[in-house]
């Protein structure tokens, strides 16, 4: 994960470089140090390093990947820059370092939000990324349905109604499948796309993707009752304070470790048609339900 995290923050370097691209007029020089702090100097890259490993197993472009891998953290930078927002979580720390907003402003946080979500967009339309229309078509429409309205966009709604309502199962089950299952399942059929896969692997890789966005939200919501500030880099103890809705409030921490265990089981299920090409993707579904940070 560390060698992809160094490969994607090489790419979101470059394209957040000061330069106006064909077609832009001008880069203003606070709206790039916002974006740059929101994307460069920590993070997981779990949804850029899926991407890469689905688009091995399916062996697809290395340099595409990075691409896809480089948009998909635009667009999760994206979400954290907004989540953070006093409107939403309102939260000081991320990543180690402060908000974006508490770093320059709320009105420059949104902007780069904004910003860096477009810049999604134009990394997976870019014909750099792949040479075949189609492909990319694929890969523009699959990011607007997973992050807008039904998706993580959807979700963060209802993540924020459900601070009001008391959700049962079900209902938080949904909210977290759109909130962030929908982005960490197009980060996995993204390399399918990419691959060329045939649609039965496709699918099995967005049900792999689905099981594994879950299980890491579970493991988020666990860590945000158990772990400490500095392990995490930002605040914790937050979802209890602010009556969010998690399987953790519902049930306490001991079930839904056994839910992830359940989890990372099914998701090594999905992978083994795919025999010791997929050993990796199956670490990294153990690593989601197992990491501290
Ligand atoms: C945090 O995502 C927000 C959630 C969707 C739970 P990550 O834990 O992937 O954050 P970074 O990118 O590693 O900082
Ligand atoms: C964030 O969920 C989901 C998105 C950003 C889309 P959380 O609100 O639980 O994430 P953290 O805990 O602030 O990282
Ligand atoms: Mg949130
Ligand atoms: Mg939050
Ligand atoms: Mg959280």
């Amino acid at each position: 994960m560390s060698g992809a995290a160094t490969a994607i923050e090489r790419v979101l370097d470059r394209v957040l470089g000061s330069n106006p691209r064909e077609g832009e007029i001008a880069r203003p020089v606070r709206l790039i140090e916002a974006m740059r702090h929101a994307t460069l100097g920590g993070g997981k890259r779990l949804r850029a390093f899926l991407a890469v490993e689905t688009a091995r197993l399916f062996e697809a472009n290395g340099e595409s990947a990075l691409r896809v891998g480089a948009a998909l953290e635009c667009l999760h930078a994206y979400s954290l820059v907004h989540d953070d927002l006093p409107a939403m979580d309102d939260d000081d720390l991320r990543r180690g370092r402060p908000t974006v907003h508490r770093a320059f402003d709320e009105a420059t946080a949104i902007l780069a939000g904004d910003a860096l979500q477009t810049l999604a967009f134009d990394l997976l339309a870019d014909p750099a990324t792949d040479a075949d229309p189609q492909v990319r078509s694929d890969l523009v429409l699959g990011l607007a349905r997973a992050s807008g309205l039904g998706g993580m966009a959807g979700g963060q709604m209802l993540d924020l109604q459900a601070e009001k309502d008391t959700p049962d199962e079900a209902a938080i089950r949904r909210l977290q499948a759109m909130k962030t299952g929908a982005l960490i399942r197009f980060s996995c059929e993204a390399g399918a796309i990419l691959g060329r896969a045939t649609a039965e692997d496709r699918d099995r890789i967005r049900r792999f993707g689905e099981v594994i966005g879950l299980a890491f939200q579970l493991a988020d919501d666990i860590l945000d009752e158990t772990a400490t500030a500095e392990a995490l880099g930002k605040a914790t103890g937050k979802d209890s304070s602010r009556g969010k809705g998690t399987l953790v409030g519902l049930y306490g921490v001991t079930p839904v470790r056994a839910m992830l265990d359940g989890l990372v089981a099914e998701a090594e299920e999905l992978l083994a048609p795919f025999g010791a090409r997929a050993v990796t993707l199956a670490e990294a579904a153990r690593f989601v339900a197992i990491r501290e940070a």
